[in-house]
């Protein structure tokens, strides 16, 4: 097993050998000459650290400290030199994997290297089994594009703090898999995400369902109960559509938020908790503060650290890589035969605008697995609201499909195609006239004329 060492040494010779020594076996190695230098080197690709106890400036003990609540997945192995086998055995105590003395052996140095990065692959494995049997599946944002990139690197540095997060983006974009990928990936990721959507629950309801509430605080109320508040304590409360909160609500988080503490409805006693809140919304929330529907001290506190999703059609270049994800995982879970896709397909699939973002992409390759399950999907077989996508990819003209006769004018020519681009842009705006006159910028009364001289269906 292979990966990349940061090695924190103040002495450059044993930089070098310990450098040499894991080169030959395949290692990538980082180099640091001091404690703050080494805790600025750490990255997410970075596998081991190899750390020296003596060090000018921070010493290695506390270095370890910092290292352990930055990154606690990193294993970090303390070099010692004489004399100082006490602060190694403390560093341990301190969660270091293991020390190595110096001089250094060769072979002591590679078989602690080793069992380092089994022990930290073993532990990560265990953890997302575990977290699967609870029905949590642990993954990473698929993509390749800049944003997404760039939005992991984002996940990975905010995942270990204690920072309260706001994830924002339409509908289908991916919020709850970056949500449970924060969690993961933070030092709460042994405790439970509870996760509360806050449409699904009726206005009068919210605030027993995340506080919790006394007997007979409301007719109906016939125990105490605990909130999700409380349930998540030690852990990360995920609340999914914030933007749909009471102002009387979003209050009282706030209030959280400052002192961690609240009472339950009808209830006196002030109860402590100690939650990382992690909200999602598909709303502008800038524009409800506008609109009277948010608070903007809320917004503010939780916009600390905020994660935008980039709808699909702002990284068409993922689109392939998504299909393939989707398409294994379907014939996995429902043994179908793979489907694949000509490269004029997923041209056409890039073309398409994708409203509902990646839920929708995913319920499509479901679709089309039903209808041709072990198949090559050519542009001809995809359904016609997508097929609209073919204008722009460029691989068809406009409106004038395989066997169809040219029209003989220029007029008729125009006709054809305005009927056929507003039909398929009208599917694509799944029927609303307002928004699709707004996108293609006609008037709305124009467009509706136009619809109806075509003869299409508009309810
Ligand atoms: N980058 C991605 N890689 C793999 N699957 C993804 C990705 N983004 C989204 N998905 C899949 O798309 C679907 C929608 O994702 P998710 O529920 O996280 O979106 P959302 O932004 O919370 O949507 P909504 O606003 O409708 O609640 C899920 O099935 C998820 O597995
Ligand atoms: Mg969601």
């Amino acid at each position: 097993m292979h990966g990349k060492v940061l090695i924190v040494d103040d002495e450059q010779d044993i930089r070098l050998s310990l450098r040499g020594i894991l080169e030959d076996e395949g290692y990538q190695v980082v180099e640091a000459e001091s404690g703050e230098h080494g805790l600025a080197a750490v990255e997410p690709s970075i596998d081991l650290i190899l750390l020296d106890i003596w060090l000018p400036g921070m010493d290695g003990l506390q270095v370890l400290t910092r290292l352990h609540e930055k990154h606690p997945d990193i294993p970090v192995i303390m070099i010692s030199g004489h004399g100082n086998i006490q602060t190694a055995v403390q560093a341990i105590k301190n969660g270091a994997f293991d020390f190595i003395e110096k001089p250094l052996s060769l072979e002591k140095v590679l078989i602690t290297s080793q069992k380092a990065l089994e022990f930290s692959s073993l532990r990560r494995e265990n953890r997302n089994l575990r977290l699967n049997t609870k029905g949590i599946t642990v993954r990473d944002i698929t993509g390749q594009s800049g944003v997404i990139r760039e939005l992991r690197q984002a996940i990975d540095q905010v995942a270990p703090t204690e920072a309260w997060v706001l994830i924002t983006g339409e509908n289908g974009t991916g919020k709850e898999i970056v949500a449970r990928s924060i969690h993961i990936k933070s030092k709460r990721a042994d405790q439970t995400l509870v996760a509360v959507n806050c449409a699904a629950i009726p206005e009068e309801l919210i605030e027993s369902e995340l506080f919790g509430h006394e007997k007979g605080s409301f007719t109906g109320a016939s125990g105490s109960r605990q909130g999700k508040f409380e349930l998540a304590h030690q852990g990360t409360l995920f609340l999914d559509e914030i933007g749909d909160m009471s102002l009387k609500t979003q209050a009282k988080i706030l209030r959280i938020l400052q002192e961690q503490s609240f009472e339950r409805v009808g209830g006196h006693r002030t109860i402590s908790v100690n939650v990382r809140v992690i909200a999602a919304t598909n709303k502008d929330l800038l524009q409800e503060i506008k609109k009277g529907n948010f608070r903007e001290d809320l917004y503010y506190r939780l916009n600390v650290f905020p994660l935008n999703l980039p709808p699909l059609r702002e990284r068409k270049e993922d689109i392939p890589i998504l299909l393939e994800e989707f398409i294994h995982q379907l014939s996995q879970e429902h043994n179908f035969k793979p489907l694949s896709f000509t490269r004029e397909a997923v041209a056409v699939l890039q073309n398409h605008s994708w409203p509902g973002n990646v839920r929708e992409l995913k319920n499509f390759v479901e679709r089309l697995y039903i209808l041709y399950q072990g198949q090559e999907v050519t542009p001809a077989m995809l359904p016609g609201e997508i097929s609209c996508a073919r204008m722009q990819s460029g691989l068809e003209p406009a409106g004038f499909q395989d066997g169809q006769e040219l029209p003989g004018d220029f007029k008729q020519a125009r006709s054809r195609f305005e009927a056929w681009f507003l039909d398929c842009k009208l599917k694509e705006y799944d029927g609303n006239i307002s928004r699709l006159a707004e996108a293609i910028g006609l008037e709305r009364s124009y467009l509706y004329r136009k619809l109806k001289s075509y003869d299409i269906s508009t309810d």
